[in-house]
């Protein structure tokens, strides 16, 4: 079984011993001695198979597993042992002797209501709190559940407790002692690199970073260099054009061919923002002004390794244009491919609402460019999924022979599907980096992240259309090599789902899994209440934190990272790095058997562990976080920093 379908069963298997034990409980008192029994086997199986599915659970990592065998588990055995050794006898004998009296008294009722509160434990902890268990939680959690204990033997049972003064003395003690750990915290926490080398002087020095000021980033203070001093060249490079452009934010009413009307954030009045394309080598120059967008904006580049001053995040490389100010940005494209654009103020809402477009940058190379070439994001405006700028088809007429590169570019928050009926096709590049050796396409499905894109390349045939949809139902492009021959080909529900580490052939890349690494950090993902920004809230967390309490991921210029990214949740985390494209090293312990794949975003999927590793060679204060842009601003993001680099911006918000 995987991992995600492991967690599944194991919380509803840890749902079903809670109630059934607690209902084993109720009914016994109620003097229904076959319904306790039944419930009481229920209930025994029930912990039984979480028992299995937490081992079962644990070959996909201890961090599945972590707060289930510290807490959930010891808790749920211990009473759960306690009550079939105490009541499950005395059930057995008053089903045969019909006798309902019997179990009713505390030593029946008492111990099956006790395994019931162990048992809620569980599921609470793994829903409320996530990972990881701490010394703290671990202590509440316990106090709590004695103190239930307590309460229902004396109370509901009205049974005498001995020693009843010692148990509710250590049972506060023990909940005092597990809230004052939360509010004192431990010098040493999970968050942070392995047990590798150099992981002991980094959890250091995050450390220190991280008390320092608060939320992880060192504010100028005079030493190290301000982030917002590395800027990009105002030349191009030799050879290349000055490209400039100007975005204007402004609210504005959109009306899409539908006849749809849209109450958008835009870049000029419209959605998508003007596209931005240049040749490799160019100078890119975009003034930005706001002008009525009340919260501000920015212009991140996404998946654009831009100098760190260029990179557009509020609050940490610069302060967000307000309604009247503008900014330039300038970097050089030094990468070829096909990018995008988009705000980072309160970027949810912003992108929702329109605040994007597309970066297109052709390589330098000799290859002939296509003769039909669509940047197409994809975006869902109240329900509705747009291509490019239109809630209908696009539909052209090409020639057979036509050589064609459709640009899938996601601006969602969730990944999209898409199919390419008609003809057999290429998926030559992801996230703007040409694949290796890419093999030959055809009834397949192309599960594209929130954030990522595809290129597709193909020749138009000579009959018939050639349909791109995205999730299998909304055609957005339609080709036809005739006029007329319309048509949306076949249904495409049913074709399987494109694995990329085992697409294309392999190729020699500049690291390898083999490292050496000079530092490695771990993310957990996970849901939990937690303060995210000093706002309580049930948070996107990682390793059990929210922004900005996550502690900053600090690195020096020139090491060699290994992220490892474990998503313990039910959600899909498409995992973003600012101003650096990571290779991926594995998932779920297996390596990619095709082409390298370097990418800026990629999906973590409930239950799934990846391993990336990126060259920091690109100085500055990076976010790095979940672009499903809802969980970004529910915590799901931190920082990473290089050593000695400052900012004097302030503002926690960073979205
Ligand atoms: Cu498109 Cu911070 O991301
Ligand atoms: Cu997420």
């Amino acid at each position: 079984m995987t991992a995600d379908r492991l967690m599944v069963l194991d919380l509803l298997a840890s749902v079903a011993a809670a109630a059934a034990w607690l209902g084993a409980g109720a009914t016994a008192a109620a003097r229904r001695p076959r319904a306790a029994a039944a419930l009481f086997v229920a209930a025994v199986l029930a912990s039984l198979t979480r028992i299995w599915s937490v081992v079962a659970l644990a070959g996909a990592g201890w961090w599945f597993v972590q707060e289930k065998v510290t807490l959930a588990l010891p808790l749920l055995l211990i009473t759960s042992v306690a009550a079939t050794a105490l009541a499950g006898p005395r059930l057995v004998a008053a089903v045969r002797t019909r006798a309902t009296a019997p179990t009713a008294a505390p030593v029946v009722v008492v111990p099956l209501l006790a395994a019931g509160y162990a048992a809620v434990a569980g599921p609470v902890h793994a829903l409320l709190l996530g990972y990881p268990a701490t010394w703290s939680t671990g202590l509440v959690i316990t106090a709590v559940v004695a103190f239930a204990v307590l309460v229902t033997w004396r109370v509901i049972a009205a049974a005498p407790v001995p020693g009843l003064r010692v148990a509710v003395a250590a049972v506060t003690a023990t909940a005092l002692v597990g809230v004052g750990l939360a509010v004192v915290p431990p010098t040493e926490t999970t968050t942070t690199g392995d047990a590798a080398p150099a992981g002991s002087t980094a959890l250091m020095a995050q450390h220190r970073t991280a008390q320092d000021t608060g939320h992880g980033v060192g504010h100028d203070t005079g030493q190290g260099r301000p982030v917002d001093g590395f800027r990009g060249p105002d030349t191009p490079a030799p050879g290349g054009a000055i490209r400039r452009f100007e975005l204007t934010a402004r609210t504005a009413t959109i009306t899409l061919a539908s006849g749809k009307r849209v109450e958008a954030w835009t870049f000029d009045g419209q959605v998508p923002g003007p596209a931005i394309t240049a040749a490799q080598g160019d100078l890119i120059e975009v003034r930005l002004r706001n002008a009525d967008v009340s919260y501000g904006v920015t212009l991140h580049w996404h998946g654009y390794d831009v100098p760190a001053g260029e990179d557009g995040v509020p609050g940490l490389t610069q302060d967000a244009v307000m309604p009247g100010q503008e900014f330039t940005y300038r970097f050089r494209a030094d990468q070829a491919g096909t990018y995008w654009y988009h705000t980072h103020e309160v970027s949810d809402e912003g992108v929702r609402k329109g605040l994007y477009g597309t970066l297109v940058v052709a390589p330098r190379s000799a290859a002939a460019p296509e003769d039909v070439d669509l940047a197409l994001p994809v975006h869902t405006f109240t329900g509705t999924v747009v291509f490019g700028d239109q809630d209908r088809p696009i539909v052209r007429q090409a020639s057979p022979g036509t050589s064609v590169r459709l640009r899938l570019i996601n601006t969602d928050n969730t990944p999209h599907r898409f199919t390419l009926s008609g003809v057999p096709y290429r998926l030559v590049a992801v996230d703007g980096d040409d694949l290796h050796e890419p093999g030959e396409l055809a009834r397949v499905g192309l599960r594209l992240p929130a954030g990522g894109r595809y290129d597709l390349a193909f020749t138009m045939p000579a009959t018939g259309a050639v349909v791109l949809r995205a999730d299998d139902r909304v055609v957005g492009v339609r080709l036809t090599p005739v006029d007329g021959a319309a048509g949306d080909g076949e249904d495409t529900s049913g074709w399987p789902e494109l694995d990329l580490l085992g697409y294309g052939t392999p190729a020699p890349t500049a690291f390898t899994a083999a490292g050496p690494f000079d530092r490695r950090f771990t993310l957990v993902l996970d849901r939990g209440v937690s303060l995210a920004g000093g706002r309580p809230m049930y948070a996107h967390t990682v390793n059990g934190h929210a922004f900005p309490d996550i502690p900053t991921q600090l690195v020096a210029d020139g090491d060699l990272i290994k992220l490892t990214v474990v998503n313990r949740g039910l959600e899909t985390h498409p995992w973003h790095l600012h101003g650096h494209r990571v290779l991926v090293l594995s998932r779920d312990g297996r390596a990619p058997t095709g082409t390298p794949l370097w990418l800026d975003t990629f999906d973590v999927r409930p239950g799934e562990v990846w391993e990336v590793a990126f060259r920091a060679a690109n100085p500055g204060l990076w976010m790095n976080h979940c672009h499903n842009l809802s969980h970004a601003d529910m915590g799901m993001m931190l920082h990473l920093a290089y050593e000695g680099v400052t900012t004097p911006f302030h503002g926690a918000h960073s979205g």
